[in-house]
């Protein structure tokens, strides 16, 4: 299988960073396009050898799977661009947050093949959180192909397109919100006496570990919180301090303001 992607920005080089670290694709059958050459340059860093062109109809004449991965304002422009060009072999898989199936679907010829795909970037290191919804036309052997390449690159899961906006919110958007907590986690260890270095170091590792666990064990993540609070210690003195100051809130907060955001760019 080839795949093209239209669009070259941060989350086209993390699937196909990701794509040919878990060998789903190689380089070889991959392409890229962007509006120029300058645009390109960030990808073809990343991935040496990757075949690039400035003309979008050429990615979806030599590709069957065409992943389009420009920002959502220029989604429909893009898609009007290479409809005279789609053929039947043509599945089209957007990532683009908050545009629904009938308005990707739209531009394009009827009965075009659509997936709508929310990935997260850690799909660049293998770790990446994906759910995906079809479109009218799409069949199950395009739920089969996206399942194979998402999952090469973390975890799928396929949701109704209702869904899609919750799931910006949570895992969409989400790394951005560990990114800060992990800074937070390691400017504290540094107020504590900590290296810079060796704080970052603890704090990544240690939101990888609490989420393996709750992946791995299955427990429920209240439960393994009670686990770590020994009476009168020092977990539950920092709990206690989390919870007086919304940490909670906080969060269910930002999932929310992401979610409707995701709804206000769909509509
Ligand atoms: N980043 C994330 O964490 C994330 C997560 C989930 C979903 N997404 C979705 O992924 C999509 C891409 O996001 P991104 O973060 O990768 O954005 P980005 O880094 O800005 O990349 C967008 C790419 O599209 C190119 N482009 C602009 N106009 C084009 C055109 N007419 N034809 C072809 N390519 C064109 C841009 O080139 P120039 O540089 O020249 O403008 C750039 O290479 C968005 O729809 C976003 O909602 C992103």
């Amino acid at each position: 299988m080839t795949i093209g992607f239209i669009g070259a920005g941060k989350m086209a080089q993390a699937l196909a960073s990701g794509f040919i670290a878990s060998r789903v694709a190689s380089v070889d059958k991959l392409f890229a396009s962007a509006p120029s050459m300058e645009s390109l340059q960030g990808i073809k860093e990343k991935i040496n050898n990757i075949n690039v062109t400035t003309d979008n109809k050429d990615i979806v004449r030599k590709n069957d799977v065409i992943i389009v991965a420009v920002k959502p304002n220029i989604l429909s422009q893009v898609l009007k661009e290479i409809a005279p060009v789609i053929r039947s072999e043509n599945l089209i898989i957007s990532v683009a947050a908050g545009i629904r199936i009938p308005a990707i679907e739209d531009p394009l010829p009827n009965g075009t093949r659509v997936v709508r795909v929310m990935p997260n970037t850690p799909c660049l290191v293998g770790a990446g959180a994906s759910a995906y919804s079809l479109g009218t036309y799409a069949q199950s052997r395009d739920a089969e192909t996206v399942n194979k390449l998402m999952s090469a690159v973390g975890l799928c899961e396929k949701v109704p397109e209702s869904l899609i906006d919750a799931v910006v919110g949570v895992s969409g958007s989400g790394p951005a919100y560990m990114f800060v907590a992990i800074e937070a986690l390691a400017d504290g260890g540094v107020k504590a006496g900590l290296p810079r270095h060796l704080a970052l170091k603890l704090a990544a590792q240690t939101l990888l570990g609490a989420g393996k666990m709750v992946m791995e064990i299955g427990a429920h993540p209240a439960e393994l919180k009670d686990e770590v609070c020994s009476p009168g210690g020092t977990t539950i003195a920092a709990v206690h301090t989390l919870e007086k100051n919304g940490f909670r809130g906080a969060l269910i907060d930002a999932v929310l303001e992401s979610c409707n955001r995701s709804r206000e760019l769909g509509n």
